[in-house]
């Protein structure tokens, strides 16, 4: 349930009192079913009395007349009305509205109050696998994570990062033999054609292909040539991966990298600590754990593999090591794995072990943040090595930054703004095109397949990037204007609360910190995003319907004015929690 410092939390506990006030029953405040309305002219509804009318055996009607009674003194409510078989359809009155409202304006977190308690929460994304080019899921889980982590931080949580690069395994051993065959590491920038080089040797010589798994094993096994040459292609992959996160604006450094290598010294000790514990039997030569609750389409128990046959340690053992470490040295309250659904029984099964083992404490919270796949406009799962093998992760961006350059040219051809352009063009089209890429995957339930079309992002109307950086320049181009006129942004009053499209536009700007923490509670940026987009949709009705700087009265035009101020202020916040850039002009 939303804390009272929402509105919709503030309204469940005053329907709660209500009924406790009418009927003499104790709700919860998520009992009072509260629901913004869908009917206009209504800002909420409340579903609670055709339950509670079951309760008292009364009829429903009846049951929300005696709520909306004991509703009506206190002065936030217009008198509630009762329709249909029992709906409480509940209008807030316009100075409560503008108190609200001024208040939102008076704080710098627009209303968004920060966590009772101040945790340290470990988020685990993007980690593409070192030895091969970044894929459209690892995008995702970059976008994604990188959101998340953001709305921690906003919300006063101690945020560590964590890139659990895959940088160990078999393709590690492929890129060393190819540096050692090549006679030398990468060239600087030319990481790609190095995977692809190497990778074309393994799949057509299948003598390179026995050489690169022989060295696989002498770099596991510690030799110092091998570790030598498998730090300096990492090197190299790092700073090709750091040339994607800076062009996505997205805060992963090079320090937040604990690969799978990390883990490596502490996997030995971390098997014994599970055999001793009882969890570890052999299975098929392999050493398994079976955690509990856990069953395969055939009824079989699910492994979690601690050891091959060969004495090699897993994906799993890494991972329950992963869990250990941020247990004991990074101490962690909670840790979030921002990785695609077709690892969700990984996850399950390992914290599961992880638990029965004692490494992971009963109060921490350790989940998978899932997500879908992203697919192609063709429908089908986006490859950046598609068989073509030409769409590399940097060029697809370059090519969303390309095309919002080109749209943003053809939009201005000929239409003077009136106002020189502050930022470059080029600062614009990478806030633009980037902004449109990274939106595409955040605005869509993240349960959900995303699906990449460069057209879609970037269509000037709908839920889109670009739709809401237009709509924050056009809010910051009314205030200059407002400020250039000798206007002032004046407090929000109710003076500008009395057409239907000033009160639409203020209910969603109060929807923003409700929006914001139902988002940190579920984990799912798309909530944060449909309340933008209803920011801007409210403020391109108003502003086709009550004119700002051209309205008769004084007060009106400052107190519209505000309201302007404080919607762009709302989507800068908003847009900054999912890391899109909004530029001050377009
Ligand atoms: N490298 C893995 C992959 O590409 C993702 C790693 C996710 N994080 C983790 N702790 N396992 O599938």
């Amino acid at each position: 349930a939303l804390p009272g410092a929402t509105v919709e939390g503030l309204l469940a506990q005053r329907v709660a009192h209500a009924v406790r006030a009418a009927w003499d029953v104790s709700l919860t405040p998520a009992q009072a079913l509260l629901r913004p309305s869908q009917v206009a002219g209504v800002d909420f509804q409340s579903n609670a009395a055709m339950g509670l009318a079951k309760r008292l055996g009364r009829p429903p009607r009846e049951v929300a007349e005696g709520v909306a009674a004991a509703l009506f003194a206190d002065g936030v409510l217009e008198p509630p009305e009762v329709s249909g078989p029992g709906f409480l359809n509940l209008v807030l009155r316009p100075a409560f509205l503008a108190g609200r409202l001024a208040a939102l304006a008076a704080d710098p977190r627009l209303g968004v109050p920060e966590a009772e308690r101040r945790e340290r929460v470990v988020v685990d994304y993007s980690a593409p696998n070192a030895a091969k080019e970044m894929q459209a899921h690892h995008l995702r889980s970059t976008v994604l994570g990188d959101a998340i982590a953001r709305l921690m931080e906003f919300l006063g949580h101690e945020v560590v990062r964590q890139n659990h690069l895959g940088d160990w395994g078999t393709q590690m051993g492929l890129l060393v033999e190819h540096a050692v065959e090549t006679g030398g590491g990468p060239e600087p920038g030319a990481m790609t054609e190095f995977y692809r080089a190497a990778r074309l040797r393994f799949d057509g010589d299948p003598e390179f292909a026995d050489r690169a798994r022989r060295r696989t094993a002498e770099l596991q096994s510690g030799d110092p040539d091998s570790r030598r040459i498998w730090r300096s292609v990492m090197d190299a992959s790092v700073a090709h991966l750091q040339e994607v996160y800076a062009l996505l604006g997205v805060g992963l450094t090079p320090e937040d990298v604990r690969g799978e290598s990390f883990y490596q010294p502490l996997l030995g000790p971390l098997v014994e600590r599970l055999e001793a514990a009882g969890l570890a039997e052999e299975s098929d030569g392999a050493l398994c754990a079976f955690p509990a609750g856990f069953a395969g389409r055939d009824g079989a128990p699910v492994p979690v593999m601690l050891r091959k046959r060969d004495g090699g340690y897993t994906y799993d053992t890494t991972d329950l090591a992963a869990v250990q470490y941020r247990v004991d040295e990074l101490k962690a309250d909670r840790s979030y794995y921002v990785v695609g659904a077709p690892q969700q029984q990984h996850f399950a099964t390992v914290f599961a072990v992880a638990r029965e083992a004692g490494v992971l404490p009963a109060d921490a919270d350790f989940r998978q943040v899932s997500f879908g796949s992203v697919l192609g406009a063709d429908g089908r799962m986006l490859k950046t090595r598609s068989a073509g093998g030409t769409v590399e992760m940097l060029d697809l961006l370059r090519e969303g930054v390309r095309r919002a350059a080109a749209m943003i040219a053809e939009r201005n051809a000929g239409r003077s703004t009136g106002e020189e352009t502050a930022d470059g063009i080029e600062d614009i089209a990478r806030a633009v095109g980037i902004g449109a890429v990274k939106y595409a995957d955040l605005s869509v339930d993240r349960e959900r397949d995303a699906v990449f079309s460069f057209d879609r992002m970037l269509a000037m109307d709908g839920n889109t990037g670009v739709y809401l950086q237009y709509a924050r320049a056009r809010m910051g181009s009314v205030l200059r204007r407002g400020a250039a006129a000798g206007v002032p942004e004046g407090p929000i009053t109710a003076d500008a609360l009395g057409e239907p499209a000033e009160r639409t536009l203020a209910l969603a700007l109060l929807g923003l910190p409700g929006a914001v923490l139902e988002t940190a509670e579920t984990l799912r940026p798309h909530r944060l995003c449909r309340q933008l987009f209803e920011v801007a949709q409210a403020f391109s009705g108003f502003w086709e319907s009550c004119p700002v700087l051209g309205a008769e009265r004084p007060e009106v035009r400052a107190a519209r004015l505000g309201l302007c101020g404080l919607s762009g202020r709302a989507l800068e916040l908003g847009l900054g929690l999912l890391g899109v850039e909004a530029p001050e002009r377009l």
